[in-house]
Order: C-alpha cells, then structure tokens, then sequence
C-alpha cells in the first residue's frame, strides 16, 4: 500500500531582517508536525523558505548599499544556519529569487490573463511597505497609518494590472462554508468569512515604480506584486510546473501554518489565484498566534525581539523547542519570558524527565551491572503503568491529529510523573538488599527502561536532539531515527538482557537565584509601591442572578484607531466570538492603536448601545481606573467569545 502523504508548509520569510524567536516558533511547530507525521509513517513534503522580492527588500538592499540579490542571499543563508541550529527537518527549502519560481509565477500570471481574470487599469491607493499590502481609505487608521501595523502608508498613483477576486467570493464563501477544517482555528474562521461577506475588492497584482521582482511576461514595465509571487511558492515547490508526478502525489497542500496576521492572504488570496488556475485547495490554513512579552508582540520595530541564536547557545535547541510547544496552545498567543523558560528546563526537563533517566540507569547499574533483565513477579502496580504507557501513545497520538501539541506533550509528562512515583512506591534499593526480591527488583527496572524507551519515542518529534540521547544511555540497539508510533504503543518491546551505558545528565539544572535577580534587573520593571488611595466605599449588595443579567466576555481587538478631534477617544472593531462590533473607549491618554490590535480584552457586550460622536458604541471594554492611572483588564491568550464571571 502506498504511503499516505503529508504536505506542511510554514510563510516564506522575508529575508529583510534577522529572524526573532517569534518566527523560529512557527517553524517549530511545522517541524514537529512534519516529524510526527514521519513517525506515524507518512511520506511527509515539509516546505520553507524566503520571499525575497519587494519594494521593502530592494530598499533595504539600497540602504546597505548593495544589490538585491546579494542582500538577500547574505540574509537566506542566515535563515538556513538557524534552521539547522533549530534542527529544522525541511524537505525543501524554496527561494522567491530561484529561476523554478520565476517560470511558475509567469506562467500563472499569464494562464491567469489569458482566461480574462487579469485586466489593466490605472491604480490610486494606499500601501503599506513593511506589510506589502494595499488599503482602502477608509480602511486607514489616524494620521494615514496602516491598520495592521500602524506604521505609515504611501499613495500610489501607477497603472497596473487586477486579479478579478470579485468573481470568486461566492464560490470561495461556499467552499469555506462547506469545509470547516479549511481556515483553523474556528475563530479565524469566523473573521475571514466576516471580511468576505464584508465584500471583495479586486487586487491590484502589478508594480511599476520598482523592479526587484518577477516580470510581468506581456508587459516587462510591471513586476508581479509580492502576496502573488509569495503564495505561488507553495506550488512550485511541489512540482506544479517540472514535476507532475511529485505535484499529484502532494498537493493539495495538508496544511499551511501561518501567523494569525496572514490567514488574510492565505484563506482569501492564495484560493482564489488557485481557483482561477482550475487547481485543488489546500485542506487547511492554520492562523498559530504570536510570540508576545509582557502583552506586546515580538517584532523588530519594537525593538522587543529576543535573538533564537543566543538562547540556544545557552540552553539548547531541545529546550527551547520543548518551551514553545509545552508553553503554547497553538492558536493562541503565547508570552515569552527567560524566568518561564527557565522553570520549564528546571521542573519539567531537569526534575521529571532527567530524574526518571538518571535514576533509572543509576539503579541499573548499581543493582544489576547495567543489565536490564526480563520481567519476573508482575504485580498490580506494573499492570497500572503499562496500562498507563499505552494508553499513553493513543492518547498523544490523538492529541497530534487534533494539532493539539501542548495536549500531547502534557500526556507523556503524565506518564513521566507515574514512574517516578512508581519508583517511590515500589522502592528498588529495598528489594535490591533482599535476594529473596530478585525476580521483582527485576521487573520494576525493566519496567521503567520501558517506559523510557516509550518516552524517547514519543519525544522525538519535539525534542529530536534529546531521544538518541536517552536511547544511548538506554543501550538501545538500532537508529531511533527509524523508531515508529507502533514501536512507542507496544508494551513490552524493550529486549530482555539490554545493556545500559553510564548514567548522564540529560538536562543540567539552572541556577534559579542568580537568574531570577538577573531577570528583574533587565527586564522587569521595579513594582511600585502601594498607592495611597483612600479605599472606594463598598457599593449595596448584588444578588448573583443580577449580576448574571451582566454579560461579560473576552473580546479580540481586531483594529483601532484615533477617533478624529477627540483626544481621549479611541475606536476599536472588536471580535466578540463570532460578531464584530465597533466600541468607543475613552483610552487614548493611555495607549496608542498599534498596541490593542490583538489583545484579548474583557467587555460587558450587552451594555445599552451609545452614540459617542456620531458612532454607535456597543458595549465596553474595562480597565482598572483610579487617579491618573488606567489599565485594561486583558485574557491574554483567550480566544473571543470566553465567558467572564
Ligand atoms: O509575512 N510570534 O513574512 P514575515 C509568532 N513573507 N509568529 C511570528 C511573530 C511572533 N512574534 N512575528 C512574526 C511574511 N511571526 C511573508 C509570508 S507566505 C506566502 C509569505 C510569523 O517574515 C508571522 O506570523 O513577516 C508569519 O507567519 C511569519 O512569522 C513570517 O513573517
Ligand atoms: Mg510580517
């Protein structure tokens, strides 16, 4: 039987800066799907790479006084050196600038032509460099910024050629109404099919004022727009054009993980240019959130972004693998910090994991000469962990099919947590002393090599640096690159007279004082003393069915901006869990529009509505408030909709 394949992409990066830690999360969580998928036995395509053309990189090229193309290739083999420090297990790794990519753009551009769904006309609008995207007028913040990011927009007057996205948003509304594994998670879902119904424009897809990109093949004056180049990639990696063979055996694509910031161009643009092609659509787009500390995201023109290289330099890939998949949902945002990443290394990795390993081979060693003989006298104990084990593999097998990694994880630790205490409770150095107990100091050892042995399969597509390690010292024979699920969910694999090596530490402790101290001194604010705010009196009593008529919610901050003439007034579209509200709020002394877009506040919803300067405001979002001092009241990492009680 043919193997089932397995098509996973990551976003093409744009090679215009470093990459921050927020990126390598993406990657990471594509490669660990990419490798479970190997483990569970498909023949998996996992695809990355850089999206090297624009106006944003050829003026960056002309900052550094140098050529585009030499600009980018210094900076893709930047990208390629971290992947490999990050133990990246790309199939291939696509370049915008490659001729493959240039042949496959041209040819759609002009297939797409042809057919009548390309015309010419003259542009006057709005874009935004740092985001490569065109805006409406109206869609623009306060001061002509972008909505997205909130840097400032350029007018373009040029002519240009438009994709006819109009003509597919029925269809495109259809199939994502039809397929609801097609945008993921359900939340974004719901805000594209909002946008859609909202209307679609066509898209201007040709540039005239800059030449860094692929040429329009009738009309040399214009490169394709960037979006079009860049989503194109994920077909021409797979052989669309020079490999049919290939392209039948992997598209459609099993899913494209994105950032919740471009599921837009993924589940709106990418579609329809395939649509217009007559080709398959991916099974699913996957909008993971962001990397943010302390609220904010991790981007370069915050100048919050923490450098991959450095920290696995010091504490290792694994590590920092094992804390953005234990420590994040995917799909929500997740905060970064140095003191949890050093409490995840410490308790889970340090403590539960090299605890279990060092114990384990110690006593094998100590008791037995290393030797890990067969199992003799079983008692109800050993059924328990067994039983636990395989349940165990199903369990975690279920939780990756789900793309709940966190989940799947949080089971193997589970497992972890069993034996240890298995140890405890059947207490090996006692039975070691008696001879009388050998056939059931025996067993007990077997069993947690076992375990071990089931816990560095299950591993491996996490931390696949820290497996062949354990195996070593498991004195397991054979490559644990070529382990299987199976071999994880067979009790009882594990060959009876196994030598073991000496024992090591897998994960050395860190020194928790001395970086905590560091910590608050780089990075956390000194917390400010009490203010002597004379106590508020305690207003008369509510029963609870009164304060249940109160509907109080988490509610996504989709966009924001200035309300004109008003100092105070800031206006917010707001996802409530599936309806998209605008609300006035009287916070614009104490944060500016850039920094709500995607926070995940806490509103009462169904508030009487009030028209504040001509806008119908529905509903609140609450902040703390007293004197000069205001604060959101956030849900950091709380999808829309969430109740508040
Ligand atoms: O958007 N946390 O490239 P890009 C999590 N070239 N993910 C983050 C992040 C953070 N703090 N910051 C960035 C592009 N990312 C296009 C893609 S695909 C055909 C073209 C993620 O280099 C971001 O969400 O700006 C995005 O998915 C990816 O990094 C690439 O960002
Ligand atoms: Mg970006």
């Amino acid at each position: 039987m043919p193997k089932k394949t397995f098509y996973i992409t990551t976003p093409i990066y744009y090679p215009s800066d470093k990459l921050h830690i927020g990126h390598a999360y993406c990657t990471t969580v594509a490669d660990t799907l990419a490798r479970y998928k190997r483990l569970a036995g498909h023949d998996v395509f996992f695809l990355t790479g850089s999206d090297e053309h624009g106006q944003k990189i050829q003026r960056k090229a002309q900052e550094n006084g140098v050529s585009p193309q030499e600009y980018v290739d210094r900076i893709v083999a930047s990208f390629r050196h971290l992947w490999e420090k990050m133990s990246v297990s790309y199939d291939d790794f696509i370049r915008t600038s490659e001729p493959r990519h240039h042949e496959v753009v041209q040819t759609i551009f002009q297939k797409i032509y042809d057919q009548g769904d390309i015309y010419k006309a003259a542009y006057e609008g709005w874009y935004c460099t740092p985001c490569e995207t065109f805006w409406l007028e109206r869609q623009l913040g306060e001061g002509n910024c972008c909505p997205d990011c909130g840097r400032p927009v350029e007018l373009l007057k040029e002519e240009s050629y438009f994709f006819r996205m109009s003509k597919y948003q029925d269809r495109l509304l259809a199939h994502i109404e039809a397929n609801p594994d097609f945008i993921q998670p359900t939340s974004r879902r719901n805000e594209m099919i909002n946008f859609i119904k909202g209307g679609l424009e066509d898209l201007c897809v040709s540039r005239t004022t800059f030449d860094w990109g692929i040429t329009v093949p009738f009309d040399t004056k214009h490169v394709v727009y960037v979006w079009f180049d860049a989503l194109t990639n994920y077909i021409t990696a797979a052989g669309f054009l020079h490999d049919r063979g290939k392209f039948s055996q992997y598209w459609p694509a099993d899913i494209h993980l994105v950032g919740k910031e471009i599921v837009r161009f993924h589940s709106i643009i990418w579609p329809i240019i395939l649509m217009a092609l007559g080709v398959e659509l991916p099974k699913m787009v996957y909008g993971h959130g962001w990397l943010v500390m302390e609220g904010d995201k991790m981007s370069k023109s915050k100048g919050n972004v923490i450098d991959p290289l450095v920290l696995i330099d010091e504490f290792g890939a694994d590590a920092i693998r094992y804390f953005l998949l234990r420590e994040i949902m995917l799909g929500n945002d997740g905060n970064f910090s140095r003191g949890a990443l050093i409490n995840r290394i410490n308790a889970d990795l340090a403590n539960d994991l090299g605890n279990l390993l060092h114990r384990t081979v110690n006593m094998v060693g100590r008791f037995n000469g290393g030797v890990v003989f067969a199992p003799a006298e079983r008692e109800p104990v050993d059924d328990e962990l067994a039983k636990l084990a395989q349940t165990t593999a199903a369990a975690y097998e279920q939780a990756m099919e789900r793309l709940e990694i966190n989940a799947a994880l949080k089971e193997v630790w589970a497992l972890i947590g069993r034996a240890n205490k298995y140890i405890d409770e059947t207490g090996p150095w006692a039975l070691a002393k008696d001879p009388a107990k050998k056939g059931r100091l025996n067993t007990v050892l077997y069993n947690l090599a076992e375990v071990l042995r089931i816990v560095a399969v299950l591993i491996s597509p996490f931390m696949p640096n820290t497996t062949p390690r354990i195996w070593r010292q498991l004195g397991l024979a054979g490559d644990p690159a070529a382990a299987t699920l199976d071999d994880a969910q067979r009790w009882g694999a594990l060959p009876a007279g196994t030598k073991m090596t000496a024992p090591e530490a897998l994960f050395p402790r860190i020194e928790e004082k001395e970086e905590a101290a560091e910590m608050d001194e780089a990075t956390k604010k000194e917390p400010e003393a009490a203010p002597a705010q004379p106590m508020t009196p305690v207003l008369p009593e509510v029963s609870i069915e009164e304060f249940a008529k109160m509907d109080f919610r988490t509610a996504r901050v989709l966009a924001c901006e200035k309300v004109e003439k008003a100092d105070k007034l800031l206006k917010l579209t707001v996802d409530i869990g599936g309806e998209v509200r605008t609300i006035i709020s009287g916070i614009a002394m104490h944060y500016a529009p850039e920094d709500l877009v995607g926070k995940d506040v806490v509103m009462i919803v169904n508030l009487k509505p009030a028209k504040i300067r001509g806008i119908e405001s529905k509903g609140m979002v609450l902040a703390a408030v007293g004197g000069e001092k205001l604060a959101l009241v956030t849900a950091p990492g709380m999808p829309p909709g969430f109740k508040v009680r």
